[in-house]
């Protein structure tokens, strides 16, 4: 038995809840359709469906969830997100709801872990996130940043998503992985981009294993089996290396970690925490990326404020650019938590078995939040009126995420190549909408933008950092 075929052997594929229905009388309202019909809402079209429930049933409403009719209860008020962002993590539960992930990230995945062992693992990821770590990175992704940057072609439109995207794996490739050797780059390159590809026909292979036999399931297995067998030889390779102290990716960082501490990382819990990295850090940035150019192109005021600062090197502006773009567009809705036990939440006394979270999508639009809400203003983020628990697009508490600093150096460092070299703008029928693909809410249309070199470019902008 391979790694991977052990791995998949043990992975439950819904790790979802063990109760058996709760009445609806002991939750906050919500619509009572059938299950399944919520459940299609809730995946097809959130961007309608939750502001419309918020609408109907006030700032705490139930919705229903397939399988069995799960109840979902969320929350919109600062307040009770707060309460929910510091439960005591022994029943606010988080590794329950991603367990549908389970046996592509595996078991070891910081996000399916809870309790002590999701502690321990956090403990171990934390210093290759932390500040310094960061620093570490930033030149290779502003070297990647321009060489992407330095391919696009004056005056022709192009979907932004697309582009953002391949970066971002770059990134992940070199600055997480750590691969520089360019055959390995190339053999990973189709092996990773199949695997970020969840999509809810994939998911049911997981649901139902006797489908790994056939077409779509079995490639994609094949493809697991193929990836693990490099990710492995990566590690087992790393491992060997005499300057690990002096390489600056994730990977090296957390065998660094091991190497000090008898607890470290074994082989199994480094792949999946590395495929996890991946999967949670890859599209996500692209999505929120894709959205900031696309705020920028849409109004020529704002893109002048953005180079403005760009070339003044002021990192908190550019920072806020993007702040504010996944303001307006949050690429995942809603933060979830199990009850392992019953909780209360502001006033309302809930089961345990219920799953509750604070969603993004209205926490982000309400005006009490966020004064003119639909406006794209990112000075907003810098005048000290951002009030705590509103702007939620990482989760928060001891689950919030751990990328949220990378992806924010990341976002600073493309910004900064892409207005040092170029205006941007939207080609004229542009406007975009969200749709929901895999887990993320990303660009109907892609975000197309076009770009313009800037006559006066002055090359690349100096680093801040
Ligand atoms: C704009 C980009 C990103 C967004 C919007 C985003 C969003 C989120 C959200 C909402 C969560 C759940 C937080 C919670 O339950 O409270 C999360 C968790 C996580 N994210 Fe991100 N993320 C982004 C980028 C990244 C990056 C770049 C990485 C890594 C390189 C990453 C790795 C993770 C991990 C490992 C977790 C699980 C943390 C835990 O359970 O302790 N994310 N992210």
């Amino acid at each position: 038995m391979t790694a991977t075929d052990d791995r998949l052997a043990r992975m439950k594929p819904h790790g979802s809840t063990h109760h058996s229905r709760i009445p609806s009388r002991n939750l906050p309202p919500g619509p009572r359709w059938p299950a399944l019909l919520q459940s299609m809402a809730l995946m097809r079209f959130r961007h309608q469906f939750i502001p419309a429930m918020h609408k109907r049933y006030g700032d705490v409403f139930t919705i229903r969830i397939v399988p069995k009719s799960a109840p979902l209860v969320l929350f919109t008020r600062p307040e009770d997100t707060k309460e929910i962002f510091s439960g005591d993590p022994e029943v606010f539960h988080a590794g329950k709801g991603n367990a549908i992930l389970g046996p592509v990230m595996g078991e070891h995945s910081l996000l399916l872990l809870d309790s002590t062992e999701h502690r321990r693992a956090r403990k171990l990821l934390m210093p290759a996130f932390n500040g310094a770590a960061l620093r570490r990175y930033e030149s290779v992704v502003s070297q990647l940043a321009r060489d992407e940057v330095a391919t696009w072609t004056d005056g022709v439109a192009f979907r932004s998503l697309e582009r953002m995207n391949a970066l971002t794996l770059e990134v992940i490739l070199r600055v997480v992985f750590g691969v520089t050797d360019q055959a390995r780059l190339a053999e990973l390159r189709p092996l990773v981009n199949k695997t970020v590809d969840v999509n809810p026909v994939i998911l049911l292979g997981w649901g139902y294993p006797f489908l790994q036999r056939f077409g779509p399931w079995k490639r994609t297995v094949d493809n697991q089996r193929a990836l693990d067998k490099v990710m492995y030889a990566e590690i087992a390779e790393r491992r060997q290396v005499s300057d690990l102290d002096e390489r600056t990716d994730v990977l090296s960082q957390l065998l660094a970690v091991g190497s000090t501490d008898e607890d470290g990382l074994s082989d199994a819990e480094l792949r999946d925490q590395l495929v996890t990295l991946l999967l949670a850090g890859h599209e996500t940035t692209a999505t929120a990326l894709s959205w900031t150019l696309y705020e920028l192109g849409r109004d020529p005021a704002q893109m002048d404020a953005a180079r403005t600062a760009a070339e003044a090197g002021d990192h908190d502006y550019l920072e806020a650019v993007m702040k504010e773009a996944m303001r307006l567009h949050p690429v995942i809705p809603m933060v979830v938590r199990q009850l392992m036990a019953p909780a209360t939440i502001g006033d309302r006394e809930l089961p345990e078995g219920v799953t509750v979270g604070p969603s993004i999508i209205v926490s982000h639009a309400r005006s009490e939040n966020f004064p003119d809400p639909t406006r794209f203003r990112p000075a907003r983020f810098l005048e000290g009126t951002v009030a705590a628990n509103t702007w939620i697009p990482f989760g928060g508490g001891v689950r919030r995420c751990i990328g949220a600093g990378f992806s924010l150096m990341e976002g600073v460092a493309v910004l900064r190549e892409v207005l040092g070299r170029y205006d941007v703008a939207l080609p004229g029928d542009a406007l975009d909408v969200p749709m929901v693909r895999n887990i993320t809410s990303v660009p109907r249309h892609g975000a197309r933008i076009v770009v313009h070199p800037r006559a006066d470019s002055p090359g690349l902008l100096p680093s801040p950092m």
